[in-house]
C-alpha cells in the first residue's frame, strides 16, 4: 500500500486523506498549528476546517516534517499556496529521489507571480512532481459525493500512478500534459468567484454571474495563453468546471467572502469572517500584476482587485465594467 505524507490539515488536506485512508493507505498528517492537529487527533475529526467528517482508522498524526515524511512513497502538500515555498523548503530535507510529490494548493506567489511549479522546481526534482486541481470541494469529497479532477506532470509515469493513488467509484481522475493550465485554471477562477460573490451580495441577478463567469474565463484564456496553457485545459476540469463550481457554490470560501463584500462589508472584515484561506485575495493582486507585465487585458480582475484592496466600491466596479468601450465578442 501507498503511504501518503500530507503537509497541511485544513479542509482539502483532510478530505483527500480520507479518499487514500478509505483505500487503505496509511496517512500520515502535518500541520504548522500543532493545536489544530492535536484537537483533530484527539476527536478523530477536523472541526476547524471539515466538520462531521470521521477520520478512519488509517489517518495518523505528525507533528514534525520528519514524522510525516519518512518512509512515505508520495508527500502531498495541500497548504495555502502563499505557503507552498516555505512548507517545501522545511518539507525538503526529507523528501527522497524516489517519492512522488503532489500539490494541490491553487494560486499564484505573491511577489514573485510565479505559479506553485515554478517555486517546486526551486526545491524539487520536476520528475516527480505532480499538481492535481479540478471541481472539488473539500465538504462533498469528505461526504463520498462523485467528484472529478485532473492531474498533470511533466513526467506522464508519475501522473498516471497519482491517477491510479487517487482514482476511487466516487473521485475520479484525468490525466492531461498541461501543468500550466491546470495550475493557472485553478488559480484564476478565485478571482471570478469572488466577483460572483459581491455581485450576488448587491443583489444581482443570474445575468450577472453568467456575464461574470463567461467574460471571467474570456480572460483567463487570455492571460493562460500567452503563459503557456492550452485553451482545451482551460475549457476542462481544471478551468471551466472549476470556475462553475466556485462560482455557483454555497461551498466557496472565495464566492462567500465576496458575498460579504458586496453586501458592504470591508475586504478585510470579510476575510477575517470566512476564517479559512480565501486564496481569490491573493491571486487577485498575482494576476493583476502579471497581466501587466504581459499586456494582457484583464478588466475583471483588475476591478476586483481594486475593490479587494478597498480602493474602489463594489458599485464603482460594476459602473467601471459595464462602462467601458463597446467591443466585439471575440476580441
Ligand atoms: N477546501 C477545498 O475545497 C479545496 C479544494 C481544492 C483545492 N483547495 C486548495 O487547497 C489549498 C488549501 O486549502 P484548504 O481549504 O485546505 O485551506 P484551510 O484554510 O482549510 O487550511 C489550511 C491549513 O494549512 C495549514 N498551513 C498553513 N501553512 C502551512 C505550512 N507551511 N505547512 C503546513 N501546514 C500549513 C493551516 O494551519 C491550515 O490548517 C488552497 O490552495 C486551496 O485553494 C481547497
Amino acid at each position: 500500500m501507498t503511504t501518503v505524507g500530507i503537509i497541511g490539515a485544513g479542509s482539502w488536506g483532510t478530505a483527500l486523506a480520507t479518499v487514500l485512508a478509505g483505500k487503505g493507505c496509511p496517512v500520515r498528517i502535518y500541520d504548522v498549528d500543532e493545536q489544530h492537529l492535536r484537537r483533530m487527533e484527539s476527536s478523530r475529526e477536523n472541526t476547524d476546517y471539515l466538520p462531521g467528517v470521521a477520520l478512519n482508522s488509517n489517518i495518523s498524526f505528525a507533528y514534525s516534517h520528519e514524522e510525516a515524511l519518512k518512509g512515505a512513497d508520495v508527500v502531498l502538500f495541500s497548504a495555502p499556496a502563499q505557503h507552498f515555498r516555505s512548507a517545501a523548503e522545511a518539507a525538503k530535507p526529507y523528501v527522497t529521489p524516489d517519492m512522488l510529490i503532489v500539490n494541490v494548493a491553487k494560486g499564484i506567489e505573491r511577489g514573485t507571480h510565479k505559479r506553485l511549479s515554478q517555486i517546486a522546481a526551486e526545491f524539487f526534482d520536476m520528475n516527480n512532481y505532480v499538481v492535481l486541481s479540478g471541481p472539488s470541494h473539500a465538504e462533498e469529497v469528505g461526504r463520498r459525493m462523485p467528484t472529478t479532477v485532473a492531474v498533470a506532470s511533466e513526467n506522464p509515469e508519475a501522473e498516471l500512478k497519482i491517477q491510479d493513488l487517487f482514482m476511487t467509484d466516487r473521485f475520479r481522475v484525468y490525466t492531461t500534459e498541461d501543468v500550466v493550465g491546470v495550475e493557472l485554471g485553478g488559480a484564476l477562477k478565485n478571482i471570478i468567484a469572488l466577483g460572483a460573490g459581491i455581485a450576488d451580495g448587491m443583489g444581482f441577478g443570474d445575468n450577472a454571474k453568467a456575464a461574470l463567469m463567461t467574460r471571467g474565463l474570456a480572460e483567463i484564456m487570455r492571460l493562460g495563453e500567452k503563459l503557456g496553457a492550452q485553451r482545451e485545459t482551460l475549457s476542462g476540469l481544471a478551468g471551466v468546471g472549476d470556475l462553475i463550481v466556485t462560482c455557483t457554490s454555497m461551498h466557496s470560501r472565495n464566492r462567500r467572502c465576496g458575498l460579504l463584500i458586496g453586501e458592504g462589508m470591508a475586504p478585510e472584515d470579510a476575510v477575517r469572517e470566512v476564517g479559512m484561506v480565501v486564496e481569490g485575495m491573493f491571486t487577485a493582486e498575482a494576476a493583476y500584476e502579471l497581466a501587466k507585465e504581459a499586456g494582457v487585458e484583464m478588466p475583471i480582475t483588475d476591478a476586483i482587485y481594486h475593490v479587494s484592496r478597498g480602493e474602489m466600491s463594489a458599485s464603482e466596479a460594476i459602473e467601471m465594467l459595464m462602462g467601458r468601450e463597446k467591443k466585439h465578442e471575440q476580441a
